[in-house]
């Protein structure tokens, strides 16, 4: 288990997609990305370990294609365990003809970028030793080039089956309006700033993870949240670490003007963005 992904820190841990073509998003999700349905009706459940959701789908009605220059998702981003595991799925996504849009070393992880059947960004990832990830207290990330080779090779071996299942949701990246705006409300949601590119993008976690959520302004300023029926990211999870704590996040985005829906054991609120987010523990 992710030590930044587990009690008593919030993390983000599922996120629901709309999709235009159900039976091809399903495909995707379970042939490429390796994920098992563990749930289906309206909406389907897909799964890592089995037991809990990483990634919802349902088709909405009448859906629209995502206009451009507007709030939302901007990747959402897959933590494997292990750089084995990196190689086998970079193989594999080769031997599946997935184009691979970008990789990097950031320093504090390894990654590499695909996009969904309907152009959702994904990223795929290792955390690198979190010795080095701060030095003097700043963080240090940077984009080196990814080492396919030497992690391809790695896993020469190894033959991909399906995702682990100790992998999880390990952090989500927004587009958003406005970077202050966002700062503050992610910041009363429990999350310290981790690193700021002014005028850019700004990064934020809970207990010293190097990033949980990620927003910028590459979409543009003042843009607006998609409508309603746009296929693309209805929103995603984020697992708080008690009652109690549930409790308080309630009672001061109430405080502060920010939507705070209790429903069942969960609280429905929404970035400044307009981003949907869940509340659950
Ligand atoms: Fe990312």
């Amino acid at each position: 288990m992710s030590k930044y992904h587990t009690h008593p820190l919030s993390y983000p841990v599922n996120l629901k997609l709309k999709v235009m073509d159900i039976d091809r998003s399903l495909k995707f999700y379970t042939e490429i990305l390796g994920l098992t349905v563990i749930e289906e009706g309206k909406e389907f459940k897909l799964s890592a370990d089995l037991k809990n959701p990483l990634v919802i789908l349902q088709s909405p009605e009448n859906p629209v294609i995502k206009p451009p220059h507007t709030t939302g998702l901007y990747h959402y981003a897959i933590k494997l365990p292990s750089r084995l595991d990196l190689g086998k799925f970079i193989n594999h996504v080769k031997d599946k003809e997935v184009e691979i849009v970008g990789g990097a070393n950031h320093g504090v992880s390894e990654a590499f970028y695909i996009e969904d059947n309907e152009g959702n960004g994904i990223e795929i990832y290792v955390d690198t030793d979190e010795k080095n990830w701060f030095v003097n207290g700043e963080l240090k990330m940077v984009t080196d080039p990814l080492d396919y080779k030497g992690l391809m090779n790695l896993a020469k071996n190894d033959k991909w089956e399906k995702i682990p299942e100790q992998t999880v949701l390990g952090h989500i990246h927004l587009h958003v309006d406005d970077l202050e705006k966002n700062a503050k409300f992610y910041e009363l949601l429990g999350f310290q700033k981790t690193l700021e590119l002014p005028n850019s993008a700004y990064f934020y976690s809970q207990g010293k993870y190097h990033h949980h959520i990620g927003f910028n302004v590459w979409n543009g300023r003042n843009i607006p949240a998609p409508p309603e029926n746009a296929i693309g990211l209805e929103y995603y999870t984020i697992k708080v670490s008690t009652e109690e704590k549930l409790m308080e996040l309630e009672r001061k985005l109430k405080e502060n003007d920010y939507l705070a829906e209790r429903k069942d054991e969960t609280i429905i609120t929404k970035d400044p963005s307009g981003s949907k987010i869940i509340l659950i523990i």
